[in-house]
C-alpha cells in the first residue's frame, strides 16, 4: 500500500499508477473517454439517457430565477429543512421507519460525500473494513485514505448472495465497519430482510457499524422489495443508511444526497461532512424534497421501462453467446464472457470497444488486486453492462455485439 494519503486513495479504487506514481481517472471515465474515441455505445457508465420529472427540473429553475424556494446562498449545513422533512416522510410512507428530520436527516452532496463521511468518521488506521466483493469503488477509495485495510467477502454467480458465514468469519474487533450495498451495484442482488439482520447482529457483536449505500432503492424489478437497513431489528443502535435523488429519479447530475439512522451516528458523521462541502444546491435541494414528498408516479414507471430494458440486454447476451445473470434491481447486467473467449474480461472490454464498438467494464476494476491475480476468481471473466439507456441504443449495441462475437 503507498503511504501519502491522495497515493492511498487512488490505489484504493485501482487508480493508482504504482509505476508512474500518478493517479489515473476512474474506470467509468477510462471506459467513456475510449467509447467516444472508438465512436463506440458505451454501456458502461451508470447514467440514464432519458432526462428525470420535467416538473423537478422545473422547480429547480424556479427555485434558481424567482423567489420561489430557497435563496441561491447558502442553505444549512445539514440540509434545507424541507428536504430533511420530506426524506423522513419518505422514509415513513415508503418504509414505516421513523426518523426525527431535525437529528436523524444530513444532506450530503450526492450518496458519495455520505459515504466518504461515514467512512472517514468511523475507520481509522489499524482498523478492517469489511464490504463485498466486487463494490463500489468510491468505498476502496475512502478506506484508502482513512488509512485502514478493505477486507472482502466475494459475491458469486449465479445469484451472488452474501455469504454470511464467511463475514462472520471475516469479522473481528479490528473491524470499524461492515459496507453493505443494497440493492447491490453491480451484480443487481437485492439482500433480503433476513440477510440484512444478520449483517446488523454481526456488526452489533464486534461493535462495528455497518453503512448501507441505498442509492438503488427505488430500482427494484419482478415486484421484489428493498429492504433498508433501519427497518431491521437493531440497526438504529450500529446503521447509517445512504441514498440520494440520482438512480431514484434519473437525476444523477443533481447531487443531492443524505445519511440516516440514529441523532448519534448522523451527528457523527457530521462532524466529517460539514468540513468536506459543507453545504451546495439549495435549489436542486428543494426540488428533490417536491419529488420524495409525491414522485407523481415516477419510480414505478421507471421501473416498469428499466425492467424491460434489462429484459432486452439479457436476450441480447445471451443471443451473442455470453452468460448473463439476472439482476433483481438497479442498472446492471453482469456477463461472464468465458463462453466466447480465452481473455480476460478487462482485455475483452478492449477488443470490444475497439472492434465491436460497445464499451463496458470490467468488474475486476471493482474487485481487491489480490482478487485481480486469482486466475480462479469467477469475477476476472465477467462484464458490467448498463442497461439504462434507450431502447434504440440498446438494440444497436446488442446486435453489434451479436455480429462481431459471431
Ligand atoms: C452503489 C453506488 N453508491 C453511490 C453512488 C453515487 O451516488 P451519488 O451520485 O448520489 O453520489 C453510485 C453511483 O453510481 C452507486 O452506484
Amino acid at each position: 500500500m503507498p503511504t501519502p494519503p491522495w497515493a492511498r486513495a487512488a490505489a484504493g479504487a485501482n487508480t493508482y499508477d504504482h509505476g508512474a506514481g500518478v493517479v489515473l481517472p476512474t474506470v467509468y471515465e477510462r471506459t467513456t473517454a475510449a467509447s467516444i474515441a472508438a465512436g463506440a455505445i458505451n454501456l458502461g457508465q451508470g447514467f440514464p439517457d432519458a432526462e428525470g420529472p420535467q416538473w423537478m427540473r422545473a422547480a429547480a429553475a424556479e427555485a434558481i430565477t424567482s423567489e420561489a424556494g430557497p435563496t441561491n446562498q447558502y442553505p444549512p449545513g445539514i440540509g434545507l429543512p424541507a428536504l430533511r422533512e420530506a426524506v423522513a416522510a419518505h422514509q415513513q410512507a415508503h418504509y414505516g421507519v421513523e426518523l426525527d428530520p431535525s437529528e436523524q436527516v444530513l444532506f450530503t452532496t450526492g450518496a458519495t460525500e455520505g459515504i466518504a463521511a461515514s467512512i472517514l468518521a468511523f475507520s481509522e488506521p489499524g482498523s478492517e473494513v469489511v464490504t463485498f466483493e466486487p463494490w463500489y469503488d468510491s468505498y476502496g477509495a475512502m478506506v484508502g485514505l482513512a488509512g485502514a485495510e478493505l477486507r472482502t467477502v466475494p459475491l458469486t454467480a449465479p445469484d451472488f448472495r452474501p455469504d454470511l458465514a464467511a463475514l462472520r468469519a471475516l469479522v473481528t474487533e479490528r473491524t470499524s465497519m461492515i459496507l453493505l450495498n443494497s440493492p447491490h451495484n453491480p451484480t443487481g442482488a437485492l439482500f433480503t430482510a433476513a440477510e440484512i439482520t444478520e449483517i446488523v447482529e454481526i456488526a452489533r457483536q464486534a461493535g462495528a457499524v455497518v453503512m448501507s449505500d441505498e442509492v438503488y432503492e427505488h430500482l427494484v424489478f419482478d415486484d421484489a422489495a428493498h429492504t433498508p437497513v433501519l427497518s431491521v431489528p437493531g440497526a438504529e443502535e450500529v446503521a447509517v443508511a445512504v441514498s440520494s435523488v440520482g438512480k431514484s429519479f434519473s437525476l444523477t447530475g443533481w447531487k443531492v444526497g443524505w445519511v440516516t439512522g440514529s441523532p448519534d451516528l448522523v451527528n457523527r458523521v457530521r462532524g466529517v461532512k460539514q468540513f468536506l462541502s459543507f453545504t451546495s444546491a439549495p435549489a436542486y435541494q428543494w426540488a428533490t424534497a417536491l419529488g420524495l414528498g409525491d414522485d407523481r408516479g415516477f419510480f414505478a414507471a421507471n421501473q416498469e421501462q428499466l425492467q424491460r430494458t434489462r429484459d432486452l440486454v439479457m436476450s441480447g447476451l445471451m443471443e451473442a453467446g455470453l452468460r448473463p445473470y439476472l439482476p433483481a434491481a438497479g442498472y446492471f447486467i453482469l456477463a461472464d464472457v468465458s463462453p466466447v473467449t480465452d481473455k480476460t474480461a478487462a482485455e475483452f472490454a478492449v477488443e470490444l470497444v475497439e472492434r465491436a464498438g460497445v464499451g463496458a467494464i470490467p468488474v475486476s476494476a471493482l474487485t481487491l488486486p489480490s482478487t485481480q491475480r486469482d486466475t480462479g476468481s469467477a469475477l476476472n471473466g465477467m462484464l458490467r453492462f448498463a442497461f439504462c439507456k434507450d431502447d434504440e441504443v440498446l438494440d444497436r449495441a446488442m446486435s453489434r455485439l451479436d455480429q462481431w462475437i459471431r
